[in-house]
This record gives C-alpha cells, sequence and structure tokens, in this order.
C-alpha cells in the first residue's frame, strides 16, 4: 500500500461528482432544461442516445449515495448545484424547491461530519440563457453572479468551500469549438468568446459568494490541466507543444493569476477579446485555493492540418490506457501539482477530480473486482506523495467519482465510479477500488 504519512494530518480525503451526471430527475420540482438535456436531444451527440434523464437518479437515492460516503470514510464531498434548478429559467425567479433540495444534502452531509465542497456550474447551464447566446453573451456572466448570490445566501451558513466553474476549458474548448459537448457549437471565434465570459463568471462568482455567504467562503475554480510534451525534439512539434500548453493550461492560469491573457494565444486565436476596463482585475479576483482535475498528460505534434492550434495529440508511448484510451502517467499529476505552486505561486492546492474508467464485471450481487482502477488510484496518490515531499502545498485529494455516471458524450459506458451502479435497479455496491480507497484514508488518519 502506497505510504501516505508525508500528506499533512489535516490533508482533505474526499470525492466527487456533478449533478447532471448523477440527479436523474430532469423535470422534478420544476427543474427546467439546461444545454446538457438539449444536446443529449441531439441525434448522434452521445454514446448510445443515452440521456441524463435518469443517471444514477441521486435526487431520489440520495440517501443511498451518503450511505456510500460514510462507507468510504471521506471528510468531504465535492458535488455541483444544478442551476436549472435553481433559477430553472437562468434569471430571476428562484425555485424553492429546488435549492432545498441542496439544503438537505447539506444538511445531511454536516450530519455526519463531511464537509460539503459546493460546485456552482459543472456545465448545466440553462436553456433559457443559451437561448440569448449562452456564454457568448457577456449577460451570462452576469446571470451566474446572481446565481452564485442566491446560493450563498441559503447555503454559505454551513457551506465553507466553494467552487465557481468546473473545467471552463471543456465549456469553452470542447463545447463550442470541437463540439463534442452542449451546446455543440463549432465556432473558434465563438469559443475564444466563451472562455472569456465563462472566466469574467468566474471572478464575479468569487466576488458575488462573498458579498453574499453569512460566513466567510473559501472560493476557487476547477480546472482541468494536462502536461504537453513534443512528440519529438523537432522545433515545430516544440513549437506545437507551446502552442497547446497555452490552449490547455496558460489561456486559464495566467489571467486568473493576474497575468493576463497569454500575448501567444491571443495571436494564435485571431480573435477580439470583448474586454472591458476593470474586467481582467475581475478575472484576477484572489481565490483561496485551485482545483485540479487531473486525467492524463498530452503528447504533442505540429500538425498543418487542424485550422488554427496547428497541432494535434497523438498516442502517448506508455502502453497502458484506460477503456477511453486515456494515458495513464501518474508523473504527470506530479508536475501539474509542482508547477502550480512553483510558477503560478499557488498557496494551497486541492486535487478536486482524478479517477480512471475500466471495464467492470460485475457478479451476481454486482460486486466488483477492479485492480486496475486501484492500481490507478494508488499509483496518483503516490504522485501527491512526491508532490508534497517537494514542498508542494496541497492540501486535498478528491477521487473521481462517488460512483459510476453519465460520462457525458460518452453516456453510461465508462464507468468512473468507487462504487458499481446498476442502472435498470439503482442498486449501488461498493467495488474494491473504493473499499482500497476507505482503508487507505483510515490508514492516513490513524497514523
Ligand atoms: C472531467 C469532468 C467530470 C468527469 C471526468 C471523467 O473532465 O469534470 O465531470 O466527466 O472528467
Amino acid at each position: 500500500m502506497v505510504e501516505l504519512s508525508p500528506l499533512r494530518q489535516d490533508f482533505v480525503w474526499g470525492t466527487a461528482t456533478s449533478a447532471y451526471q448523477i440527479e436523474g430527475a430532469v423535470a422534478d420540482d420544476g427543474r427546467l432544461p439546461s444545454i446538457w438535456d438539449t444536446f443529449c436531444r441531439v441525434p448522434g451527440a452521445i454514446d448510445n442516445g443515452d440521456t441524463g434523464d435518469v443517471a444514477c437518479d441521486s435526487y431520489h437515492r440520495w440517501p443511498e449515495d451518503l450511505a456510500l460516503l460514510k462507507q468510504l470514510g471521506v471528510d468531504a464531498y465535492r458535488f455541483s448545484i444544478a442551476w436549472p434548478r435553481v433559477i430553472p429559467t437562468g434569471s430571476g425567479a428562484v425555485n424553492t424547491a429546488g435549492l432545498d433540495y441542496y439544503d438537505r444534502v447539506v444538511d445531511d452531509l454536516l450530519a455526519e461530519g463531511i464537509k460539503p465542497f459546493v460546485t456552482l456550474y459543472h456545465w448545466d447551464l440553462p436553456q433559457a440563457l443559451q437561448d440569448l447566446g449562452g456564454w457568448d453573451n457577456r449577460d451570462t456572466a452576469y446571470r451566474f453572479a446572481e446565481y452564485a448570490a442566491v446560493v450563498g445566501a441559503k447555503l454559505g451558513d454551513r457551506v465553507r468551500d466553494w467552487v465557481t466553474l468546473n473545467e471552463p476549458l471543456c465549456s469553452a474548448w470542447i463545447g463550442h469549438w470541437e463540439g463534442r459537448m452542449a451546446p455543440g457549437i463549432t465556432d473558434p471565434a465563438i469559443a475564444v468568446r466563451a472562455s472569456y465570459n465563462l472566466l469574467l463568471a468566474h471572478g464575479l462568482g468569487v466576488a458575488a459568494l462573498r458579498d453574499a455567504c453569512p460566513e466567510p467562503p473559501a472560493v476557487g475554480l476547477v480546472v482541468n490541466l494536462s502536461g504537453c510534451e513534443p512528440a519529438s525534439q523537432s522545433p515545430e512539434d516544440i513549437r506545437a507543444a507551446r502552442i497547446a500548453d497555452g490552449h490547455i493550461n496558460r489561456w486559464w492560469l495566467d489571467p486568473t493569476s493576474g497575468r493576463g491573457f497569454p500575448a501567444d494565444m491571443v495571436e494564435t486565436y485571431g480573435v477580439e477579446l470583448p474586454e472591458r476596463p476593470g474586467d481582467l482585475e475581475i478575472i484576477a479576483a484572489p481565490t483561496d485555493f485551485i482545483g485540479l482535475n487531473y486525467y492524463f498528460r498530452q503528447i504533442i505534434e505540429a500538425d498543418g492540418s487542424v485550422p488554427v492550434l496547428g497541432f494535434s495529440q497523438v498516442p502517448g508511448p506508455n502502453a497502458e490506457h484506460t477503456m477511453i484510451d486515456w494515458e495513464v502517467h501518474p508523473a504527470g499529476l506530479e508536475e501539474l501539482i509542482l508547477r502550480l505552486a512553483k510558477e503560478y505561486g499557488a498557496e494551497k492546492i486541492y486535487v478536486t477530480e482524478n479517477g480512471s474508467a475500466w471495464v467492470d464485471q460485475p457478479d451476481a450481487e454486482f460486486a466488483v473486482d477492479d485492480p486496475d482502477r486501484t492500481a490507478y488510484l494508488e499509483e496518483h496518490l503516490a504522485a501527491c506523495v512526491r508532490a508534497v515531499e517537494q514542498g508542494a502545498p496541497l492540501a486535498g485529494y478528491f477521487a473521481w467519482s462517488l460512483m459510476d455516471n453519465f460520462e457525458w458524450a460518452y453516456g453510461y459506458a465508462p464507468r468512473f465510479g468507487l462504487a458499481y451502479v446498476d442502472y435498470p435497479t439503482g442498486t449501488r455496491v461498493m467495488k474494491t477500488s473504493g473499499k482500497r480507497y476507505a482503508d487507505l484514508i483510515r490508514g492516513h488518519r490513524e497514523a
């Protein structure tokens, strides 16, 4: 078993989910559609024609999820709030019934001694706002701040830890440039403006939470980063890897840490930013931590056939890949944690997501022995330990995910859970990896 003693005594052990991936109940208690409900209806958008209509049915089965959290023995649960439940049309009237659901979740967690880490936006923009331009419309950022204030005012007496946005890269680049996620747009100029408005929303959201929460909140942004390594030492590949790093990593880290948008990327994109005076200060609002989601690194080669960016990702030399072809590369997590600390001066870092999808073989009782997922977990925790031994201020780790769930455009086939979900019955059963995680947490606490 991996040696965890170098991690701080108050290290936060957690696990994560997001609203659309687990809740189901898409029309209950006044919830209106989000862009994901719409996108799931586009023929061919989601593997197997899957949708989040039912998912893990957590909206109704929350007590079972809580039982899993207790079984793991985690200190914290990172979940997200569905904007279209709380303010179904995106602005204006608050839907009390929707907000009450999260109020109960928070109370139940606290009653078990589990800290809620609340993500305000995990990609489920109210469709009504998309109809007004979505993230291409600057107003959406202000609507987000209003929504943040509503939730902060309601839950901020009990919730201390807040995430504004989850992975703006996916919202902007995958949702508006590549079109593989909601809202399914394929226009680089829109994508660049969306990225800008998302970062503005983050900054406005930080201020709104600080204003609205009755107790001082701890607020951060969650980014998904990947080390970008050139496929060869040719000047072309080295340059391509630098652009990939700008697109994937620096575009989010530089402006939020007060450096402005990276000039090489502004030039590469060739899109005028919708910048107004004061925006950069808003975007660089001081935060209390940074959340890092890590899954894989990227090997990059120059590729003249790719418009605007001129690079593509090629398979890594490592033979081990998960079932959705993500390369297993634990050292990449260590490097990114250290980079956040050294290059960006991060003073408090959480790994807010990390995990892997494998083909599970449940027995008749839905028990799953999953050595690959268990090894992935341990190897990545070992990478966290190495980063801490080199001085990185790592404060916690959240395994993705508490249980199998709706994996966006991949549908339900990739299973990331520490617990297995039998979708026809909704039954949840802890996997071997979940039991190992529980043992590791207990061991670290007792040491
Ligand atoms: C991340 C997402 C999360 C989940 C994992 C596998 O990009 O934040 O919702 O889908 O990937």
